[in-house]
């Protein structure tokens, strides 16, 4: 595991931005695509527009296959739809084809467009359960939750490679979250967080080997060990070691 630390988010955005395109460079260069779930919430926002802009011609963006790590349970058109950020910041300004997009179908019943969500990656991986996506990137949310996996919700203990809806109390919505074991099959995870609002929950989740229940980004331990942060110095500000 690796932790990076920038005195600004942007500086970390840039860090993010070239290590994005250099696992892309690579998995292109394996295996002719370049699989990737992207992060909700707002955090990654600057991150795509940044990708969109600065990168646009520093990656093969037509070999770019993109998947959502955990979608709000809303229209594609709400505010609050994490493919909606992604489409309006990254998508469209790379002029991404659809072919090329694995939305969340949150036209379906909750249960349903989970289980179609993992219908379309198990087609995706020629697999039913061999998932391994690219690049994993996730946010954390200051009660150390990351994806949906929110703290003391079923999912958490959920053992199987698939992507799964859930009521969560906390929010009081409906989540569609692929689970930590499908996460973990990711050949390389980063996570962006930054923000003092952000600090407890990093030190608790870097520093503490807590209950995942309380703290569930503690369950994001891939299995090739391959996992970086990408922290601004204020996200960083409680870790004891840097
Ligand atoms: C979501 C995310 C979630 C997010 C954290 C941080 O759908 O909200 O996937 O896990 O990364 O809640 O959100 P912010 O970036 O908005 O702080």
């Amino acid at each position: 595991m690796a932790i990076r630390v920038f005195p600004s988010v942007e500086e970390s955005n840039k860090a993010l931005a070239d290590y994005f395109v250099e696992t892309g460079r690579q998995a292109i260069a394996a295996r002719g695509r370049f699989a990737v779930a992207l992060s909700g919430g707002s955090s990654p926002k600057k991150l795509f527009e940044l990708l969109a802009s600065d990168y646009r011609d520093q990656l093969e963006w037509e070999r770019v296959d993109f998947f959502w790590g955990d979608e709000r349970y809303v229209p594609h058109t709400d505010p609050q739809s994490n493919y909606l950020m992604a489409k309006k910041a990254l998508l469209d300004p790379l002029n991404i084809q659809p072919a090329h997009i694995f939305a969340v179908e949150t036209d379906l019943p909750p249960a349903e467009a989970a289980a179609a969500y993992t219908r379309t990656m198990q087609q995706y991986f020629g697999s039913q359960d061999s998932l391994p996506l690219d690049l994993d990137l996730l946010g954390l949310g200051d009660n150390a939750h990351t994806a949906s996996l929110f703290p003391h919700t079923s999912v958490l203990t959920n053992d199987t490679v698939s992507v799964q809806a859930l009521y969560i109390e906390e929010v009081q919505a409906n989540r569609i979250t692929m689970t930590a074991p499908l996460l973990n099959q990711a050949r390389a995870t980063a996570f962006l967080v930054y923000g003092e609002g952000k600090a407890e929950a990093v030190r608790q989740i870097l520093e503490e080997k807590r209950d995942v229940q309380q703290y569930p980004a503690q369950l994001i331990q891939p299995e090739n060990g391959n996992v970086t942060w990408f922290l601004d110095e204020a996200a960083a500000s409680k870790l004891t070691q840097k």
